[in-house]
């Protein structure tokens, strides 16, 4: 059985003080989360200060983004080597990086050979763009997405895969969780050809896009659902620690 996470992405929302404030509002509301793994990725800028507030609690601090290399000139980039102080996870190849900021397969691939390197934890975020749903390419686009993603990575354990179709992300508009459970159920197809099903079936594959308090339920319902990427909704402690509260209650 794999992990449950539930992780929140504030993308580039918040400033430190706004971010000091949720983190320190999340901490009094959180429900005891021994059955489920809490992440939150703040900006980079709140990093620092989001990893004193949280520590010896059990919330867990990741980053939006990486670059693959240690150090050297890449102008107003961030190494794993300078994160790994402060944080345990990062968020990889997400579809505003993929869509806005052109990472390719390839780089994630970098990156994720970068991260396992520094001890960081990462999540893979692969998800098709509607177009590609509408053309019945979404098995083809996800299947390569984690072929090329996971290239020469020797392991498995410790990483998390996201599946965010893109359609879904920020839009209100969920994936229903059957459409969710197939595409995780072929992630894990997908992932135990590299690695083999043994290794595969405990690794965490969430869903993300639109998820809220009044759907997480019926996504942990499903077999190869194991926790979500939230952006929007977990903005607000109220909300977000609400959602935790379920996926407590449900496993
Ligand atoms: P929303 O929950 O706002 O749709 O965002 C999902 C997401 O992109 C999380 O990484």
């Amino acid at each position: 059985m794999a992990e449950i996470v539930v992780a929140a992405n504030w993308k580039m929302n918040k400033t430190v003080s706004e971010s000091d404030n949720l983190i320190k509002e999340i901490l009094e509301k959180i429900p005891p989360v021994n059955s489920v793994t809490c992440v939150v990725f703040p900006p980079f800028l709140s990093i620092p200060s989001a990893a004193g507030l949280i520590d010896g609690s059990s919330v867990n601090l990741g980053a939006q983004n990486v670059h693959s290399a240690k150090n050297g000139a890449f102008t107003g980039e961030v190494s794993a080597l300078m994160l790994q102080d402060y944080c345990s996870y990062v968020l990889l190849g997400h579809s505003e990086r993929r869509l806005l900021f052109g990472e390719t397969d390839a780089f994630v691939n970098e990156k994720l050979a970068g991260a396992i390197e520094c001890g960081l934890r990462p999540i893979v975020c692969v998800g098709e763009q509607s177009s590609d749903r509408e053309s019945g390419l979404t098995e083809n686009v996800i299947r390569n997405q984690i072929k090329n993603s996971f290239k020469d990575i020797r392991a498995i354990n410790n990483i998390i895969v996201a599946y965010e179709p893109v359609w879904a992300i920020g839009t209100g508009t969920a994936a229903s969780p059957d459409d969710a459970e197939d595409v995780n159920k072929l992630i894990r197809e997908e992932l135990a050809s590299i690695f083999g099903s043994e290794q595969v079936s405990k690794t965490p594959i969430l869903y993300g896009g639109s998820v809220t308090e009044d759907n997480i339920a019926d996504f942990l319902s499903k077999p190869n659902v194991n926790g979500a990427l939230i952006g929007g909704a977990s903005l607000n402690s109220e909300g977000f620690t609400e959602i935790l509260r379920i996926a407590c209650n449900l496993t």
